[in-house]
């Protein structure tokens, strides 16, 4: 059995997500809720490593022993970055298995975040070599997100409410009448206390030989599972595949698009408690929201 095969997306990985306890260590890291002011890096080390990975927002680096460097794209605001370095250390204190988080650092300019490396593709990068196992990965996908939801949010997150909200005032091209009426949507949507990611895809899940670990928490929130699968949903329908992803994957994407929603979906509320209409609920808020959160150069979300 190759080495991805053994960490294929299957039902043994998923399983084990939540026996992942969390140790002392990660609760002490719970407590430490402000970031340090970032150190200065070494630009000469980040040269002679290797790329890693890329996101919309970063390119990830080999850094030392074990470690990468995620070195975010100069729009990105430093606020951010600390929001990703704060929330990342509060998901790994609560056992969630999730890169554990040593520094924030600043690289010639730029911000960057130093994680414990995980080895495995990611969950689109396995779909890319292996097609025919889209809907399998994509009911996972929900699986996993379920299973996340069943773990109490850290209190230090903050709410899904006041993200979405704030989403919704900063969002560009809306009119007040629109963002007041989706700020009467979201008053009218129920609170909770899940640990929501926020932005779950495939490309933020990495199988790795001890399970799929989750990275990318800078949209975490506490609230309803609901509302957090109305986001991925969101994502299924709208968002684009990067741009560095081969072009077959593109055009089955396109093809495919309606029924791994519907696929999603399904698996999704056999798992949770809720209708198809508490889901789209939401649906109206985030879009006014997701303006905000669009990453420079992207369509923009329908
Ligand atoms: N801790 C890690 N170990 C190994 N690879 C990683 C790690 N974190 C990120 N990567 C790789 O870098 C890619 C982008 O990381 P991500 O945190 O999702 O960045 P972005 O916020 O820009 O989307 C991931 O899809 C993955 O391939
Ligand atoms: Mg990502």
């Amino acid at each position: 059995m190759s080495r991805i095969d053994n960490a294929s997306p299957g039902g043994r990985f998923l399983g084990k997500i939540l026996t992942h306890a969390p140790t002392n260590r990660r609760q002490h890291l719970s407590h430490m809720s402000t970031p340090e002011p970032p150190r200065e890096a070494s630009g000469q080390r980040l040269r002679e490593s290797g790329l890693v990975g890329k996101g919309f927002t970063s390119d990830v680096y080999a850094w030392g022993e074990g470690r990468v460097l995620k070195v975010f794209h100069a729009w990105v605001p430093a606020a951010t970055v600390k929001r990703e370095f704060r929330l990342a250390r509060a998901v790994y204190a609560a056992g969630i298995p999730t890169p554990a988080v040593f520094d924030l650092v600043e690289i010639k300019g730029r911000l960057g975040i130093v994680f414990e490396r995980v080895d495995g593709p990611s969950m689109l990068t396995y779909t890319q070599a292996r097609p025919w196992t889209l809907f399998r990965v994509v009911r996972q996908l929900a699986e996993l997100q379920a299973q996340i939801h069943g773990c109490p949010a850290p209190l230090e997150i903050p709410t899904q409410r006041d993200w979405i909200a704030h989403g919704i005032a900063a969002a560009p091209d809306s009119s007040t009448a629109e963002k007041e009426a989706a700020l009467r949507c979201l008053a009218g949507l129920p609170d909770g206390t899940a640990l929501c990611h926020g932005d779950f895809h495939p490309e933020n899940v990495i199988l790795s030989a001890r399970g799929p670990v989750v990275i990318d928490w800078t949209s975490a929130t506490r609230g309803d599972p609901l509302g957090d699968v109305a986001c991925t949903s969101r994502l299924i329908q709208n968002a684009g595949l990067p741009p560095w992803t081969p072009r077959y994957m593109h055009i089955l994407l396109q093809c495919s698009r309606t029924f791994l929603h519907r696929a999603y979906l399904q698996r999704s509320l056999e798992l949770h408690a809720g209708t198809r209409q508490q889901i789209a609920a939401w649906q109206a808020p985030l879009a006014v929201a997701a303006k905000s959160w669009r990453v420079p150069g992207t369509p923009n979300p329908s």
